[in-house]
């Protein structure tokens, strides 16, 4: 696969439509983890080194096509201290950019014709650029207006950023030494049962854990207390349990987990067996004994692949504890070199962050279910059109 990239295009006074992932954790308005801003800096600098006019275009959340200002991009504005177009559809901003200019555009999915990627929304999206340039490896996985649908209305290409993701997961992923553990956590199942059925195809151990983990221990026959599954998500836990099976990949479910008898993170922590949890008790984190075995299982192979927290990392060390012990367990065998860490995902890589491991890990992707997609080995609709 060879893209289009910005590597020698002449940008100097050219108006540049830069998509970029922002889809940061912003608690009170603050950006708590600014890793995937920062990572597309690189290509931002070039393009205004270069002397293009650039208008970035992003999104944060799922506002569904609403003007809904819990979503607004402007605590992303004022953490790059550049100025926020508060409509993206807008253009009067263009008659007074200079050459290196950047300004943000306010959130693309404000408009329904974003995600239903419509022709029309993505033409008055691209109207009055002169180039394309896709920089959001994490949304490159969606086919939307403002990944797929503006390539149709002006020449696109490849920054650095994606690029760059693309040759490290490929690099990887082509020869990745083993024993190869996938550890997959995090929300819903259903949303992961392609996922997973690649990573048990590919990986020599699999743990799942997270709501995802209790999904599979419930399918067995244990309580997950208050924890609420369909029938459908059980019956898929259990035939990727007999998937693994068949491919000769190792499984490894909870066996404990961190409850309380309330969703929230103040309430009293308490560590509990499958039998022993109660159906008002509130899974918030992988258990102890769970933790103990997962470093076990990290100690003893040579590629660890990690996407998605175990519990509420983001409520701090109490229901963080699981997230936070493996992710130091990861850091400490990748930095005495036994191990090569592959971590994605925006909770996740928040999570590293916070335990301050971040920099330990051979490769932290700044994509969420595009990086899922990518090692599945999905070819990514954003990345396809900027094909040369
Ligand atoms: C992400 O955070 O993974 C990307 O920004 C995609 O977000 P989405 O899952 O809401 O499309």
């Amino acid at each position: 696969m060879v893209l289009r990239t910005i590597e020698n295009l002449d940008v100097k006074g050219k108006f540049i439509l830069l998509r970029d992932d922002f889809n940061v954790q912003i608690i009170d308005g603050k950006i708590t983890d600014g890793f995937r801003i920062d990572q597309s800096m690189p290509t931002i600098d070039k393009l205004k080194r270069a002397g293009a006019k650039i208008a970035i275009c992003a999104h944060l959340g799922r506002p569904k096509g609403l003007r809904d200002m819990k979503f607004t991009l402007a605590p992303i504005a004022q953490y790059m201290k550049i100025p926020l177009v508060t409509d993206c559809l807008e253009k009067d901003f263009m008659k007074d950019m200079k050459d290196g200019d950047v300004v943000l555009l306010e959130n693309v999915r404000f408009y329904p014709g974003e995600e239903e990627n419509n022709p029309e929304f993505s033409s008055r999206l691209a109207s009055g650029f002169d180039i394309f340039v896709n920089d959001a490896f994490a949304v490159s996985h969606r086919a939307h207006a403002s990944t797929v649908g503006v390539t149709k209305f002006l020449p696109s290409y490849a920054g650095e950023l994606l690029m760059s993701e693309i040759e490290n997961l490929n690099n990887l992923m082509e020869n990745p030494k083993r024993p190869l553990l996938s550890i997959v956590a995090g929300g819903k199942l259903s949303t992961k049962i392609g996922v997973l059925k690649s990573l048990i195809k590919l990986s020599d151990k699999l743990i799942v854990d997270g709501m995802i983990g209790t999904a599979f221990a419930v399918s067995g026959g244990a309580n997950g207390g208050d924890f609420k599954v369909d029938a459908e998500t059980l019956q898929a836990a259990r035939d990727l349990t007999e998937f693994a099976k068949q491919n000769d990949c190792e499984l490894f479910i909870p066996i404990d987990k961190g409850v309380g008898k309330e969703f929230s993170r103040d309430a009293i922590r308490v560590n509990k067996t499958f039998s022993e949890i109660q159906s008002d008790d509130v899974i918030m984190d992988s258990g102890i004994e769970t933790t103990k075995r997962n470093i076990q299982i990290i100690e003893s192979v040579r590629t660890v692949l990690w996407n998605g927290t175990l519990g509420m990392a983001e409520w701090g060390d109490v229901w963080g504890q699981s997230t936070f012990e493996i992710a130091h367990a990861i850091a400490k065998q990748t930095s005495n070199g036994s191990l090569e860490s592959i971590i994605g995902g925006g909770d996740t890589v928040t999570a590293l962050e916070v335990a301050g491991v971040k920099n330990d890990m051979t490769y932290v992707s700044t994509g969420g279910g595009a990086f899922l997609e990518f090692i599945e080995g999905i070819s990514l609709p954003g990345i396809k059109v900027l094909e040369s």
